[in-house]
């Protein structure tokens, strides 16, 4: 065991990490996805789900102005889907137009649930924490879907 610096360690124990997207909306009701390798499960009852999104993003500025995320987990024949939406902004594009995925409006929010993901999670934020450059919003989980045929995609598959 030796002592290194953060980036290197951390680098090395984060495969196979899973990947997300999360779904929110801007001021003008149009949707917008980013990709995320920074979340985790907070809470078991009720269920919650965290996200941590720099401070930058075009996401960030949706969320904060509404309150409601969805967390989709690609299948792993969505890896253009994943990189486009983890290098590209809002900002700039209309990343439903541009990937062109499948969605229905979910229950909780009308966000998008997306018909070719492994899984999609409806949340509701209900508390948030500045966390450097990033800001953890945390959501209550309101419905939950499942594609049991898909499988999950990690950071590797991105490479
Ligand atoms: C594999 C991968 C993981 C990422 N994880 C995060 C993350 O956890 N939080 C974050 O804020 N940005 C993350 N990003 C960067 C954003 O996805 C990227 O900056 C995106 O273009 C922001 O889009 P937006 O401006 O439309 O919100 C990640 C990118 C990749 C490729």
């Amino acid at each position: 065991m030796k002592r290194e610096e953060f980036s290197k360690v951390n680098k090395e124990i984060k495969h196979p990490a899973k990947i997300a997207l999360a779904i929110v909306k801007d001021k003008d009701d149009k949707y917008n996805m980013i990709t995320l390798e920074w979340f985790m499960r907070t809470s078991i009852k009720p269920p919650m789900l965290a996200i941590s999104i720099g401070h930058t993003r075009y996401s960030h500025e949706c969320l904060q102005n509404f309150r409601f995320f969805n967390l989709c987990f690609p299948d792993i024949e969505m890896t253009e889907v994943a990189k486009l939406c983890g290098s590209k902004s809002g900002r700039e594009i209309d990343k439903f137009a541009e990937t062109g995925v499948k969605w229905f409006p979910g229950r909780l929010a009308k966000l998008p649930i997306l018909k070719e993901a492994k899984a999609n999670f409806e949340c509701k934020i209900v508390t948030q924490v500045k966390s450097g450059d990033h800001t953890i919003f945390v959501g209550e989980v309101k419905h939950s879907w499942l594609n049991s045929s898909k499988e999950v995609q990690t950071v590797a598959d991105l490479i």
